[in-house]
């Protein structure tokens, strides 16, 4: 099978190769899924910078996500049942940007007709981290202010669809003016870019001085420290991406007067927290709001497997307006 591969860390446009390796086997348990669509997250390029949680033995296969469809099981009951079927993919040792992927058979989701291959190549990371955060974490009452800072990223618009579907309201941070003018169309109740002054006075002014309740910031820097500076009285915010990869300062005598919890979210450590009834109610519902728009990803461009160096140039660029996808094989 064609593979992506990297044998060292570094720039993903440099250190990514086309291998030609054997075609994986499933054992007891697993499924092989012919890969179709997979699309390139900012987790994908911080694993392969080495710059991510985990660090994978070299070489590795990169790609948490995709859809595909299920060729060949190595027994069991989940697996003869996902056989044949189009399914979207999470894979926690990568893989999915290769023409085959072995996963347990219960890390793959079939996908109904409605949802495109390139949604469903998306199912995983970016919609149930949001649903999750903001439904499930946090759980925003409707009404409430929720901050977030880059609320231009598919997952940031997916976001402000939520408080719209749900009846939280948004301060969206971003750090360019016509990204806050593009936010405001989709829907955002407050859109902030960082060009016009300091994100402080910006959302006390939007909330009467008094701060938020709840946020999710995913920059750092002084971007993340100034969304933390933000929190009001009982404040929380999660933690849950490192994109400018500056650390952020927090003053002590405001989380100590007001109570404020930061906390970090990781979406590969809470699903496996979830029983299998909640897992299950989730996709369910991940799957409806996909269908209706909620939960879409725009999409830049996609490139052929083979082009994947040109694929990576492009998603490092800023301001892309969009998802890239890898097309690792035809339907
Ligand atoms: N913890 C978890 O479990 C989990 C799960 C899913 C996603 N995430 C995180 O969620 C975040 C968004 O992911 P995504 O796939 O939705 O992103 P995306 O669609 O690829 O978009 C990235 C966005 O981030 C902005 N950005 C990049 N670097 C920035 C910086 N230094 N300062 C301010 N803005 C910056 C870009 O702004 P421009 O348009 O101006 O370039 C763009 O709008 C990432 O940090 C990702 O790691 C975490």
């Amino acid at each position: 099978m064609k593979a992506i591969v990297f044998d060292r860390h570094g720039d993903p446009a440099d250190v990514l190769q086309v291998w030609d390796m054997p075609e994986p086997e499933p054992s007891f348990g697993q499924v092989r899924v012919r890969m179709l669509a997979a699309p390139i997250n900012p987790s994908d390029l911080l694993t392969i910078e080495g710059r991510y949680s985990k660090v994978p033995q070299l070489p590795a296969l990169p790609g948490y996500e995709g859809v595909g469809v299920v060729e060949k099981t190595g027994g069991g009951l989940l697996g003869r049942l996902r056989l044949g079927k189009r399914v979207a993919v999470i894979s926690a040792h990568g893989g999915t940007w290769s023409e085959f992927c072995i996963v347990s058979a219960k890390h793959v989701v079939p996908m109904p007709e409605e949802i495109s291959d390139e949604q469903a190549a998306m199912f995983f990371v970016n919609p149930i981290t949001a649903v999750a955060m903001v439904r499930s974490a946090l759980a925003v009452p409707p009404g409430e202010f929720l901050l977030q800072s880059a609320a231009g990223s598919a997952l940031g618009q997916m976001v402000i669809r939520l408080g719209q579907t749900f009846g939280f309201r948004t301060i969206n941070v971003v750090r360019r003016r016509e990204q806050a003018e593009q936010l405001r169309h989709l829907g955002g109740d407050v859109c902030i870019s960082e060009a016009d002054g300091p994100i402080v006075d910006q959302v006390r002014a939007a909330t009467n001085g008094q701060g938020v309740r709840f946020a999710i910031e995913c920059v750092g820097g002084s971007t993340g420290s100034a969304i933390v500076q933000c929190l009001g009285p009982r404040g929380r915010c999660l933690v849950y991406g490192l994109l400018s990869g500056e650390p952020i300062q927090v003053d002590p005598r405001q989380m100590i007067s007001q109570g404020n919890i930061i906390e970090g979210f990781w979406l590969a450590a809470w699903l496996p927290r979830q029983g299998i009834l909640r897992t299950l109610r989730l996709f369910r519902q991940v799957k409806k709001l996909m269908c209706a728009g909620v939960l879409r990803s725009d999409i830049a461009a996609s490139y052929p497997q083979a082009d994947v160096t040109q694929a990576m140039r492009h998603v490092q660029q800023s301001a892309r307006g969009g998802k890239i996808l890898l097309r690792i094989s035809p339907r």
